[in-house]
């Protein structure tokens, strides 16, 4: 089976920047991986790489078994893989409503339509007319979420998707990425909240300093947290 998602041997810049060394990766449909460590390691940055908004400087990409050497923003998409970014990204011109349809421009088929996105976030229904930037900072994650499957995705990759929400929205979250995950969605899910990791992934990688410098399974215990957060505090 081909990957969703692959690197081998990544290096990623900004400008001059070094920032990924030599970084693989692969995530195979239907993983729940998470991916952890400090601020400022490069968990956003190997989002940005796949976008091609760092540049890829060594090493090799593919998306869904297709190999880019000049990665593209919507190629991501394309390929099956959704973003959704860190700081959520909601466009404030548009609503509720037409913000979840851009998420369908990329046009693939797939069982994500609006009605099941306002199934999964009723509230989303009821804002679906405001201007989507006028929704509270967790309805606006709900949006981002909702978005990116309205893409149909094989695989969503979720940029610290609880960063500065309340527990009782990070919970509601955590069901709705454990639903996604079980109707088949791989995730990637890049996290500082480590009982979320442990609640929502199979197994992990820490990173550090551009480099992951661990992996392993995950188990929803207090083991599995503790050994998760022993490579986050270092
Ligand atoms: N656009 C950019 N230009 C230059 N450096 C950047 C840019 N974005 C992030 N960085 C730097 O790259 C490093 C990794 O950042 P990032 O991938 O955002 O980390 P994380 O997501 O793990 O917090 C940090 O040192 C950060 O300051
Ligand atoms: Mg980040």
């Amino acid at each position: 089976m081909s990957d969703l998602l692959r690197l081998e041997n990544v290096d990623a810049f900004y400008g001059s920047a070094h920032i990924l060394h030599g970084l693989s990766l692969h995530i195979q449909a239907g993983e729940r991986v998470g991916l952890v460590g400090r601020n400022g390691v490069g968990k956003t940055t190997v989002v940005n790489t796949l976008l091609g908004l760092a540049r890829l400087q060594q090493g090799r990409v593919w998306l869904n078994g297709h190999e880019h050497r000049r990665l593209r923003p919507y190629m991501a998409a394309q390929h099956g893989l959704a973003v959704v970014p860190q700081g959520r990204r909601i466009l404030s011109n548009l609503t509720v409503e037409e913000n979840l349809l851009l998420g369908a421009a990329v046009g693939r088929a797939g069982p994500w339509q609006v009605k099941d996105i306002y199934r999964l976030f009723p509230i989303l229904q009821e804002r679906a007319h405001t201007p989507g930037t006028a929704l509270s900072g967790g309805q606006q994650q709900m949006l981002a979420v909702g978005r990116a499957l309205m893409a149909n995705p094989a695989l969503i990759l979720l940029d610290e998707p609880t960063e500065g929400l309340a527990p009782v929205i990070v919970d509601q979250l955590a069901e709705v990425f454990n639903a996604v995950a079980e109707q088949g969605t791989a995730l990637l899910l890049i996290e500082q909240n480590m009982s979320l990791v442990v609640r929502v992934a199979k197994r992990y990688l820490a990173m550090a300093k551009g480099s992951f410098v661990a992996q392993g399974e995950v188990h929803n215990t207090r083991e599995s947290l503790h050994d998760l957060e022993s490579h986050v505090m270092v």
